[in-house]
């Protein structure tokens, strides 16, 4: 396990997967380590190179965007590590999708015909990709779960000004279309996303992750509208893998429920799976870089971005 001490940077805040250290006041250390979590809890067992591989996934995607869009991005000096711009987040998860799956497709299952203030038409079926790719936001909440909001009502509450706003939901959309042309020149389809934005002197500015496993869901295009016409499950590259596994052990992340333990051999497949994603969307090969000096290198490796 990634242990992430740098005593000389003080305390991290420790997020469900990453250790965020200040190193100065415009400064973030970012380490991702190899936790994972599902339905908002973080699992008792970590997923080997997780870390690695999503830092790195994070890395390629902010890099094929950012011509679009200021990203928190100032280095990526080991495979663990993000120095970005430290930024004021924006309290809403800034969800995109492409098609009707997932937490959409369990609202539309239920009968109701509106997400998020967005319409959405009769007749459709799982993984159905939208007319255009829909905008249905959540409010990131301090604890417990998010909720879905509409843009009226971040706008109606204050929770984001109205120009910044405009900004960040343009943004969104040139973004996410840049990684569905990037996925689908690989082959794969984006079917959602998550987005987080802050401001960095007052400048949108996108942040956290973009397009890895963690954050959206891809499918295989190779044969997707044929499992569509079918009704058969899609071909996924995704948490959802977990999600459904944790589900077969009777987890849903509700009152009651008893997180499972994660088995070594299934924490392996999870592995393969976030390998697998990052060799169809990079193009490489995922090779491991060891961590065991890790404690030691940290500090040095942040002292090189402080001031
Ligand atoms: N450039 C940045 N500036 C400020 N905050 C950032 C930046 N990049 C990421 N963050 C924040 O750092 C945290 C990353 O930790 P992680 O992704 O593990 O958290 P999480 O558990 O998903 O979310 P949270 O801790 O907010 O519930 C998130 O709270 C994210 O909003
Ligand atoms: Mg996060």
């Amino acid at each position: 396990m990634l242990k992430t001490t740098a005593p000389a940077f003080g305390e991290p805040y420790r997020g469900k997967v990453r250790e965020v250290y200040e190193l100065d006041e415009e400064t973030l250390g970012i380490v991702v380590t190899d936790r994972i979590s599902a339905f908002d809890h973080i699992m008792k067992q970590a997923i080997p190179y997780k870390g690695q591989i999503l830092n790195n996934l994070a890395a390629f995607s902010f890099d094929k965007v950012d011509d679009l869009v200021n990203t928190h991005i100032i280095d990526v000096p080991h495979p663990n590590v993000t120095i970005a711009k430290k930024c004021d987040p924006v309290p809403v998860e800034v969800v995109i999708r492409a098609c009707l799956t997932g937490h959409a497709w369990r609202v539309y299952k239920s009968g109701k015909r509106e997400l998020c203030g967005v319409k959405l038409p009769d007749g459709m079926v799982e993984n159905e990709h939208f007319e255009e790719p829909i905008l249905t936001p959540a409010t990131k909440a301090k604890e417990g779960h998010d909720e879905d909001i509409s843009e009226k009502e971040i706008l109606d509450r204050g929770i984001v000004d109205e120009k910044i706003w405009a900004e960040i939901r343009e943004k969104a959309f040139k973004v996410f279309e840049r990684g569905r042309k990037v996925a689908s020149e690989q082959g794969l389809i984006l079917v959602d996303t998550k987005y987080e934005f802050g401001l960095y002197n007052g400048e949108v500015t996108l942040i956290d992750e973009v397009h890895t496993a963690d954050s959206s869901r891809y499918f295989y295009s190779d044969g997707y509208e044929e499992r569509l016409a079918k009704g058969e499950k899609q071909k996924q590259l995704s948490k959802e893998f977990l999600r459904e596994w944790l589900m077969d052990h009777d987890f849903q992340g509700l009152e009651g429920q008893t997180l499972p333990d994660l088995p070594d051999e299934f924490r392996w497949e999870v592995f393969d799976r976030y390998a697998e994603l990052f060799k169809e969307l990079t193009g490489k090969q995922f090779e491991p870089t060891s961590t065991e000096n890790f404690v030691k290198e940290l500090p040095l490796i942040f002292e090189a971005y402080t001031l």
